[in-house]
């Protein structure tokens, strides 16, 4: 199963379904024409035609999924009851259906739709949008080999791509789903702690995006261990270290641990209420 031959529809083609698009087609993997993209907004389906001429843009879900092969739920969790009843007597048992709906399990979405389903459950992050996220998938009861394949290929159209037990998918959602918020905060504290030093804002701004996107970089393309990094700017009694000591005194990788649980508890609270008050994310 290749993406090249599939008909994608993609169900509320806001932030993260829009990001989706743009990946897919500006990489090659789908032709316009081989996707529907659904939202209610008129002003707003105009505009998604025009960035993507040939994509079937239109308000009405049970168009878009009734010839595709795949269907992306991206709607808001609170909207999702509505969207999957509409949609199910339209969407056949071979139908692909991959959600990013925040705490909605496979098997809810698979018995919302009435069937055996294949479907693969994803928590992606918005660095997607510049083809940068980091996006956990799971599968459902129904889902194959094949359609993990598939739904791999979809979001490697924008960042990279990691399988995880559906059980921590929560942890996931503490981690790299919520994640962004953190290492925007961390650009700021920098951007602010340069300031202090003196820096003009514009330029601390800047020298504090640029180390973390490099210190990321630097990273992943070595794979090295980022301790051994970290030791390798660390020269005996320099600054480096004494900054360290600092962080290391007010407890860092502790507010880590805690604030990554924090946001696990709070997925998992919030997942028992979908479709009732809109989860965060
Ligand atoms: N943002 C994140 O960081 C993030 C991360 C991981 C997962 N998620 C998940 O991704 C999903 C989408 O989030 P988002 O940030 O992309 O939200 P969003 O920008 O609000 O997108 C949702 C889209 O759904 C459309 N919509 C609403 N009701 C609809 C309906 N009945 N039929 C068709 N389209 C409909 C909305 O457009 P109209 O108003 O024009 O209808 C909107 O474009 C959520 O379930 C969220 O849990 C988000």
């Amino acid at each position: 199963m290749t993406l090249a031959t599939q008909t994608l529809a993609i169900i509320g083609a806001g932030n993260i379904g829009r990001a989706l698009i743009g990946g897919l087609v500006r990489g090659g993997h789908l032709e316009p024409n081989n996707i529907r993209a659904t939202r209610r907004r008129p002003d707003a389906l105009s505009a998604l035609g025009e960035n993507f001429p040939g994509m079937v843009c239109t308000s009405d879900n049970t168009r878009a999924v009734r010839d595709a092969s795949i269907v992306v739920l991206a709607v808001k969790p609170l909207s999702a009851p509505h969207v999957l009843s509409e949609i199910r007597p339209h969407i056949g048992t071979d139908t692909l259906i991959v959600s990013v709906l925040a705490g909605l399990t496979t098997r809810a979405i698979a018995q919302a739709l009435g069937g055996e389903h294949p479907v693969v459950r994803s928590m992606p992050n918005t660095p997607m949008i510049v083809d940068q996220g980091a996006t956990a998938i799971t599968g459902g009861a129904f889902a194959r080999t094949r359609h993990m394949e598939v739904a791999r290929h979809l979001f490697e159209a924008v960042g990279k791509v990691e399988y995880v037990p559906e059980q921590l998918m929560d942890a996931v959602t503490g981690l790299s789903g919520s994640g962004p918020a953190y290492v925007y905060m961390l650009i700021e504290a920098l951007t602010d702690a340069g300031v202090k030093q003196g820096l003009q804002r514009t330029v601390a701004f800047r020298l504090a995006t640029q180390t973390v996107l490099g210190a990321a970089t630097l990273v992943s393309r070595t794979g090295r261990h980022p301790a051994i990094l970290r030791d390798e700017v660390t020269t005996p009694g320099g600054t480096a270290i004494a900054a360290i000591a600092e962080l290391e005194s007010h407890g860092l990788r502790t507010m880590f641990i805690n604030a990554v649980a924090t946001a696990t508890r709070r997925s998992a609270q919030l997942s028992g209420m979908v479709g009732r008050p809109e989860p965060a994310l």
